[in-house]
């Protein structure tokens, strides 16, 4: 008589893939003004701080096997280290970032140049308020996209019109989480994390439909800034802070990598804000 296994249940084997990224180093990092929630003028800003945290982050990258292109910062635009919100570049097409406030307007104009100097397929600018990969998360066959405090439905028409690709809209109704990157994550092209609480009923409805398996995160992974984590499909380069969803991720097989950017966090942003990717887009002949 053989002695009954016992059940295990196990997490799925994840695979990294070697990602390509741009990322802007914060020399001219500063707070000089509010448009969001967590950027307090008034706090002080250690740069120096922020220019170590930011070289651990782009240092850990290289580590895992993936390529980092930088950006020249430029002086009096001390959010450009939110290289995400430069614009969205899948399978060589890029589109260039039109920011929703002045503070930062500049900056579309300047990453423009950047995209311009390189060898893509195709580069426009956008014509709608677009804020790149704050808003817009490439998911493998559809575009996530946040709408309610920086990009119009328009955005997301020009989007969908653009990368030939379906937009799906979501709606964000907690101004702490006023981009997309800030609630949601994309681990993989079948797999998201998200905070239900900063999407409306509507939204939460549409992404239970389509992503029924999703790892719900808590209100403290959201405040901590985990869910503006960075995944290559097995590592997930995240806030330490972010303690429930990383256990969620280990459970679900997945590589949690801890990336401290508490001084950036005084811009409104985290890991994913500082990172661009430039996707390759999997469903088709399309690099
Ligand atoms: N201070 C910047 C802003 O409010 C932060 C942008 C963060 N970027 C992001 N991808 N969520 O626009």
């Amino acid at each position: 008589m053989t002695a009954a296994s016992p059940l295990r249940v196990s997490a799925p084997a994840r695979i990294a893939s070697p990602r390509r990224y741009v990322l802007c180093r914060p020399d001219h990092f500063e707070v000089t003004y509010a448009i969001n929630p967590w950027m307090d003028p008034a706090a002080p800003v250690d740069r120096a701080r922020a220019l170590a945290q930011w070289e651990i982050l782009r240092a850990t990258l290289e580590a895992h096997g993936h390529t980092v292109e930088t950006v020249p910062g430029e002086p009096g635009l001390p959010d450009m280290v939110f290289a995400a919100n430069s614009g969205i570049v899948i399978g060589g097409h890029a589109l260039s970032a039109r920011f929703a406030h002045p503070e930062r307007a500049a900056e579309g104009p300047a990453f423009h140049r950047w995209f311009a100097a390189r060898e893509l397929r195709a580069l426009a600018a956008a014509a709608e308020t677009n804020e790149g990969e704050g808003d817009f998360a490439f998911a493998g066959q559809r575009i996530l996209a946040g709408v309610g405090f920086r990009c119009s439905p328009a955005a997301h028409a020009e989007v969908e019109r653009y990368f030939d690709l379906p937009v799906v809209s979501l709606e964000l109704v907690d101004p702490r989480f006023y981009h997309l990157d800030t609630a949601l994550m994309v681990l993989d092209d079948t797999t998201v994390a998200y905070y239900p609480a900063a999407f409306s009923a509507a939204a939460r409805d549409v992404l239970n439909a389509l992503y029924p398996d999703a790892i719900l995160a808590d209100g403290n992974d959201a405040v901590c800034f985990g869910l503006n984590g960075l995944s290559d499909g097995e590592h997930v380069f995240l806030d330490p802070g972010a303690t429930g969803l990383i256990a969620q991720l280990r459970a679900r097989g997945f590589v949690p990598v801890p990336l401290d950017l508490s001084e950036l966090r005084k811009g409104g942003g985290g890991v994913k804000c500082c990172v661009l990717e430039l996707h390759t887009r999997r469903d088709t002949t399309v690099r």
